[in-house]
Formats: C-alpha cells, structure tokens, sequence
C-alpha cells in the first residue's frame, strides 16, 4: 500500500519530466479512482511486458503478438493491451486466439486505468506500444515489469535508435525510482550471412541497456503468419523450428525464471514443441 502510494506521487512528479508534462497530468486518474486502485492494490499478481521502441516498424507488434500466444499455449492467463492506434496487434491475436483478453487504449489514462484492471486477473499483460516517446508509451513504461525494445538488424540508425532509447528508459527511470527495472534490447531481423549483423552482435554487448542474448532472425515464417484469413503465428506453424526455436529461445531467456514463479491455468495447452536446430546466434 504504500509502495503503491509513493509510485503515485513519483507519478505526479513525473508531470514535470518535458513539454509533454500537461498532457500527462490530463490522463492521471480521478481521485476517486486513484483510492480505488489503492484498496485493489494487494489484487495485482500479473506482469506486465511492454514491447516498445522509439523507432517504427522494428517487430514490436510481431514480438508481443508470438509473447502472448506463447504464454497462452503453456498455460497462463494472458492479455493483450494494444496501444498502437492503428490496433494491428489485437486484430493479430484475436485471430489466433479468442481466449487470450484483447483491450485497446488510446490515451495515457486509459493505459493506466487497463493496466490495473487487467493485472488482476491475468498472470501476464503483454502491451504493444506504438512508435516514439510521447506519454502514452511513457504510461506504458512507468506500469511496466520488463521492457523488451526491439532493435532492428540494420545499420542505418543504429547507434542514434540506442541514444535516443537510452535516454528516454533513463528518464524515466529517474523520475520513477529506478523502474522500470528490467529492460533489453532484443535483436530482430537478424541475417547471419550479413556484416552489420556481425556489427550489431559486437555492439549490443557493450551497451548500458543489456541485450538478450537470444537473437530473432529475419524468416519467411514471421511474415506468412498473417495472410488474409490464414492468420497464425509462427510457432504455431508447422515445420517452422527456426522461428519456433528463436522466439522459444528468447522468451524462455527473457521470462523463463518468472514463468517458474507462477502455476499455470492449464497447464501446457499445447505438449509438444518441435526441438529448435539452430541458434539466430550462433
Ligand atoms: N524477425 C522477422 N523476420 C521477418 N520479418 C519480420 C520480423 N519481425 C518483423 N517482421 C516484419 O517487419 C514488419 C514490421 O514489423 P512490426 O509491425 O511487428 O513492427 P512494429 O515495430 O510493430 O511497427 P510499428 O512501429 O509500425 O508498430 C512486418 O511486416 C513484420 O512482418
Ligand atoms: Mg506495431
């Protein structure tokens, strides 16, 4: 409770980060909700897992999409909060999987006000960010247990992608007591037989935002899940092991020790799983 108390006013004070200050007071929740959240507080046992990154079309959707169908397939009680308004993320998983909770939220407050909702009753929250730094990705990232930034294999903007992230995660860590605490860049679109994935490999070790060392690559399978009404995804595929096994890899690296902490719903929906051959990485 009063953890819960302090995170609220850090929040408060965080209106002062940037220009961005006004709009963020706007999206605070009424007081009367505030309290609300307050005598809920003890209900939330989720994790939230925002997928986010200031630069577009580096595989945010596609990573939160295979998370949460992952999560799903082994059990848990997942949701999906799409908050990138063109709402390709909760078309995505709603296609492929009814069960798993799909909501959308357009404004900073009602990222917030979904966040709590959906922590209460689900082991995970995935959240799907849109592009760039204004409040509702900073929201996000102020609600969130573990960032995941997806950083494209290519070296056009490399090194200005990871100032701009760095700085944006240090911001908000310090107005926010340090958290988010776990962040990681997670290397997408990875073609071993290029030189700038040598490059980024070399490059993502040495950096103040720790990579995972599980790396996805660029594969066909990623692109053919969602085909006009053949919508799946990739390892839920068959004869798909390279991409099965890369986000198999990387979510078990990322979560595999939350995962132990939490008794799955149903557990394993789905037993069995092909045996990656294979690492991105390697
Ligand atoms: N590992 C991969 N291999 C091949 N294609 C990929 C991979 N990851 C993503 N893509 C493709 O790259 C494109 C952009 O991916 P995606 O929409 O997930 O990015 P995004 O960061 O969510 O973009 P936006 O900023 O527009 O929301 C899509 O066409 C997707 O199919
Ligand atoms: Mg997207």
């Amino acid at each position: 409770m009063k953890a819960k108390l302090t995170r609220t006013a850090t929040l408060n004070k965080f209106a002062t980060i940037d220009s961005t200050a006004k709009e963020f007071f706007k999206t605070l929740l009424p007081v009367k909700e505030r309290i609300a959240n307050l005598l809920f507080v003890w209900q939330r046992r989720g994790m939230l897992v925002v997928f986010a990154a200031t630069k577009g079309g580096v595989g945010k959707t596609t990573l939160a999409v295979h998370n949460a169908v992952w999560l799903y397939d082994r059990g848990f009680r997942v949701a999906l909060l799409d908050v990138d308004d063109q709402f390709l993320s909760s078309d995505w998983v709603r296609k492929v999987e009814p069960e798993i909770t799909v909501r959308q939220a357009t404004t900073a407050r009602q990222v917030v006000r979904e966040v709590d909702d959906l922590l209460r009753t689900h082991d995970f929250v995935i959240g799907d960010g849109p592009q760039g730094k204004d409040e509702v990705t900073v929201a996000l990232l102020l609600k969130a247990d573990m960032v995941v930034v997806p950083l494209l294999a290519s070296g056009l903007d490399l090194n200005s992608t990871i100032a701009v992230t760095t700085e944006l995660i240090r911001a908000v860590r310090r107005k926010n007591r340090g958290r988010p605490k776990d962040v990681r860049l997670v290397v997408n679109g990875l073609d071993n037989r290029t030189r700038i994935s040598r490059h980024i490999k070399a490059t993502v070790k040495k950096l103040e935002i720790p990579a995972a060392k599980s790396m996805v690559r660029r594969l066909g399978a990623f692109v053919d899940a969602y085909i006009g009404d053949t919508v799946t995804v990739a390892t839920r595929m068959k004869r798909q092991s390279k991409a099965r096994g890369d986000i198999n890899r990387l979510f078990n690296e990322l979560l595999g020790s939350h995962l132990r902490k939490i008794k799955p719903k149903d557990k394993h929906r789905f037993e069995k799983y092909e045996k990656p051959r294979r690492a991105a990485n390697e």
